[in-house]
């Protein structure tokens, strides 16, 4: 696990805008000193995502999500702490140390690619819009109604009638036809000699990666005689058609937002319903729904919309996108549109609301898949019914989640009306066989390391407290023992704030939350942050706030000096007794003083 030093840490922070990263997904509005949103991590209709520009967070009165730039990232982008910090370090333009000459030589590699990907990117929305030579193409897509609001938002481009077109602009930039042909946009010559462009006389959709990076694109013809129909860019270093979907970096918000995301198979599907306001969509570029796909997808929602063509459902490839579907355990429903029609065509003359209202009604994945089934087994018969089954069994041994497995058992013993009790007993087979050869699944469900037990207001309000007002950081930690607090977190937090800022005379939450982040304190740390106080109330506050929690760590000392006394006393120890005793005496010595300096 390659470490961040500190100092590069703080370049980032310090370069970085909380508010500018977090207004990158969320439109905020000022209000006081901080600004307010709608919360990308809940559903919500009133605004109680708020962030404070001051002290470089963020915090969510609604689900309790808060947390630094880092965080932000982390959880937004679903990515670890060190890509988080790459991203930012790269949109900061500050390098991060290399670890070694391998993964050196890798990232330079990767970095080339990302280079010539960009800049054929350029090169072709260029070519579209300002160069004669794409007036076609940008009549050909105007023709096919897409805005040019849509246009510029998807950086769709015309890759020109040329066979060196962008590899001489390539060249002029310092990028070799190596490099290109890494990236997947040239291709070197049967003869050996010298390289040619891939994608030529076509309009060009980028496709990007969550950082919003282009990793490639797919490319379509503009006669009807051309073939393919659609060319798209092979798999690189950076490029893996199973994990990425198209429109994913720009819909994921709205994805989010409703909880559901519509699966369309492709380009132009996914543009003319974004522009036409169903913006919860993705398409899968150039191949067929994968589980990487289901997996990436079900971490902006829960429902999955499959939406097929007209013609599609049924066909091979939808009914395996049905069982991924269906494998992946999410909550998957299909939608078939009528026949003859695509997402964009039924979009375009039958409206939003009619495409909306189908996605709505969709058909749960089982029962689709058992609707297909039965139109080639009878389902009725004892030997349909088998067949079906055994169609299933991979299906439903391949569900990870123990629980969904087990409805859905319940749900197909009952569609098929076969004993639950039978059915079960053959999937304990299957699923053991299945689970023992299964490899290690690549990615792990995130972990919810983030579920600290809530901890009592009072010690939320006093870390709070010391949060804004530092200069008692250092009383507290001559005088009050972390002990002294209920929750561990607290504590956790009371302890960092004693080893590391207690000569701070102003705290940089985004620092402290780095502290603690293995601890996952960051979003008790903003939630600390937002209470507030009034200057004149502050002092007594705090005296009120020492004295209470002295008196809980005296009390909880003595709790546990008598256990151990008790201890002592069973296994006639009689030194440690003498000693604990004495012990007690004066804690509760103590406890007494304690007492009278409150009533005094
Ligand atoms: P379709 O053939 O259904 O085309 O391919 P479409 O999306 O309706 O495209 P238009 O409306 O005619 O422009 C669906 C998807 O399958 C992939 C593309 O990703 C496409 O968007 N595809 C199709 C290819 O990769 N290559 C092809 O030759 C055809
Ligand atoms: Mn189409």
């Amino acid at each position: 696990m390659p470490r961040i030093p500190e100092d590069i840490l703080q370049r980032i922070r310090d370069a970085t805008d909380i508010a500018d990263v977090v207004g990158e997904h969320v439109q905020l509005s000022k209000k006081g000193r901080n600004l307010f949103g709608l919360c990308p991590f809940h559903n919500e209709n009133s605004p109680s995502f708020s962030v404070s520009p001051e002290r470089q967070i963020y915090h969510c009165f609604g689900c309790g999500a808060g947390g630094n730039v880092f965080k932000f990232i982390q959880e937004i982008d679903r990515v670890s702490f060190v890509e988080a910090v790459t991203f930012l370090a790269q949109r900061a333009s500050i390098s991060l140390p290399q670890h070694d000459a391998q993964s050196r030589a890798h990232s330079e590699a990767s970095d080339e690619i990302y280079r010539a990907n960009e800049l054929a990117n350029k090169y072709y929305h260029h070519m579209l819009l300002n160069d004669s030579a794409g007036q076609n193409a940008l009549t050909y897509l105007r023709d096919r109604r897409l805005s040019d609001e849509t246009i510029e938002r998807f950086e769709l481009g015309y890759a020109p009638a040329e066979w060196d077109g962008l590899l001489k602009v390539a060249g002029r930039r310092g990028l070799n036809p190596q490099a290109l042909e890494r990236a997947g946009l040239a291709l070197q010559r049967q003869s050996g000699n010298g390289y040619y462009d891939r994608f030529r006389d076509r309009a060009t959709f980028a496709i990007n990666n969550l950082s919003n990076r282009t990793i490639g694109f797919g490319a379509r013809a503009l006669q009807s005689e051309q073939e393919p129909k659609y060319l798209n860019s092979p798999e690189t270093a950076i490029y893996h058609k199973g994990q990425v979907l198209y429109g994913l970096s720009h819909t994921r918000d709205a994805i989010r937002r409703s909880d559901t995301v519509i699966v369309v198979e492709g380009y132009m599907d996914l543009l003319s319903m974004v522009q036409a306001g169903i913006e919860n969509v993705v398409a899968t570029s150039g191949t067929a729904l994968t589980e990487d796909h289901c997996r990436a997808l079900a971490r902006y929602a829960h429902k999955i919309v499959l939406l097929f063509d007209g013609d599609a459902a049924g066909s091979n490839a939808a009914m395996r996108g049905v069982e991924i579907a269906l494998g992946s355990g999410a909550d998957a429903r299909i939608v078939s549109l009528p026949s003859e029609h695509d997402p964009d065509t039924f979009v375009q003359t039958e409206g939003t609301d009619a495409l909306l209202a189908l996605a709505e009604n969709g058909q749960s994945a089982l029962d689709f898949y058992l609707n297909q089934i039965s139109k080639q087994h009878d389902l009725n018969s004892v030997q349909g019914k088998s067949q079906a089954i055994e169609t299933l069994k991979p299906l439903l041994a391949r569900l990870r989640d123990a629980v969904r497995r087990d409805l859905m058992m319940r749900e197909v013993a009952q569609r098929l009306s076969v004993d639950e009790g039978a059915l079960r007993q053959e999937m304990h087979h299957v699923v053991q066989r299945q689970q023992r050869t299964a490899r290690t699944p690549s990615a792990e469900p995130a972990k919810t390391g983030d579920h600290i037990p809530e901890a009592p207001r009072r010690e939320r309000e006093f870390i709070g407290l010391l949060l804004h007002y530092p200069q008692y950081i250092r009383a507290a930690s001559d005088q009050l023992d972390v002990e002294g607090l209920e929750s561990t977190a607290c504590r956790t937090l009371l302890q960092t704030l004693y080893d590391h800022f207690s000569e701070a005379s102003a705290i940089d939450l985004s620092l402290l939350m780095d502290h603690v982040q293995e601890e996952h304190l960051g979003r008790l740390v903003s939630e600390c942050a937002m209470f507030g106080f009034s200057e004149e109330q502050v002092d007594e506050q705090w005296k009120q706030s020492l004295s209470f929690f002295q008196r809980n760590a005296l009390q909880r000392r003595i709790m546990t000096t008598r256990q151990a006394l008790a201890q002592a006393e069973q296994s006639g120890d009689d030194g440690e007794v003498l000693r604990l005793s004495g012990e007690l005496v004066k804690l509760n010595r103590q406890r007494q003083h304690h007492a009278e300096a409150q009533t005094s």
